[in-house]
């Protein structure tokens, strides 16, 4: 059984009852455990609405995402609430960090929600954190960071809440290419030594280079 499957995906954005955009379609693919796949293609080619509809921020208009064979879409908000907070980490442009949060405190976030005591979630933090380079910077605001420095904080914080799988929407954007590079090392990493799945996008063919599979979409389809 895959371990995500995307199956005859649908998305319509309407407009307004006569204007509407087919985001998505007819989208079919699966990912095993362990995966480090992207998602390329150009501006509005439906990156994002891919990422979210796998993420479950959002529904398909039609077709059904599976995780190990549980379809996701049927599921009540208040569970899909759940099924977020236990499974997957963002690192969304628009999901991203608490500004008036420090650097540690951002990355404790999600494991505050899930209810881990103050000295477990402290310690591994610190622990991540400090692996990442950014030992320096704990108790910084992170709108004091620089972007490089904002985005490892965010895969930080996906990892310290124990994500089995991170959706990543152009993790790389904004940043030079060096910085670029070791963030993608960094969840290289992480995928190697926590078997975490990563499912990024990119307009970056270097970025591109690095995934295990990609798939390219173009006007909604994938090509
Ligand atoms: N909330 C929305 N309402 C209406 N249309 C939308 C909405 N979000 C996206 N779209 C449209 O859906 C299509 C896919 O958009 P999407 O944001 O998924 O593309 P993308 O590949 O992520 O682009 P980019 O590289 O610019 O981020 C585009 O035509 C876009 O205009
Ligand atoms: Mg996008």
């Amino acid at each position: 059984m895959a371990f995500i499957e995307v199956k005859d995906v649908f998305k319509e954005y309407a407009q307004d009852a006569v204007i509407k955009t087919e985001a998505l379609k007819e989208i079919n693919l699966t990912v095993a455990k362990k995966d480090f796949i992207c998602i390329a293609g150009p501006s509005g080619s439906g990156k994002t609405t891919l990422l979210q509809l796998v993420g479950a921020l959002d529904k398909p208009t039609s077709g059904k995402i599976f995780y190990g064979g549980e379809d996701i879409t049927v599921l009540s908000s208040g569970r899909l609430a759940d099924f977020r907070l236990r499974k997957i980490g963002f690192v969304f442009q628009a999901y991203n960090l608490i500004n008036t949060l420090t650097a540690l405190e951002n990355t404790e976030y999600v494991m505050l929600l899930q209810g881990v005591n103050n000295k477990e979630r402290r310690e591994k933090a610190e622990g991540i954190l400090k692996k990442v380079g950014l030992g320096d910077f704990l108790h910084r605001r992170v709108n004091r960071l620089s972007g490089g420095q904002q985005q490892r904080v965010a895969v930080c914080r996906a990892i310290a809440a124990e994500a089995e799988v991170i959706l990543a929407d152009e993790p790389t954007a904004n940043l030079d290419s060096q910085t670029a590079a070791g963030l993608i090392e960094l969840m290289r990493q992480l995928n190697q030594e926590k078997g975490t799945t990563f499912i990024f996008s990119t307009h970056d063919k270097l970025v591109m280079d690095k995934a295990d599979k990609v798939f390219q979409l173009k006007d909604g389809r994938i090509v």
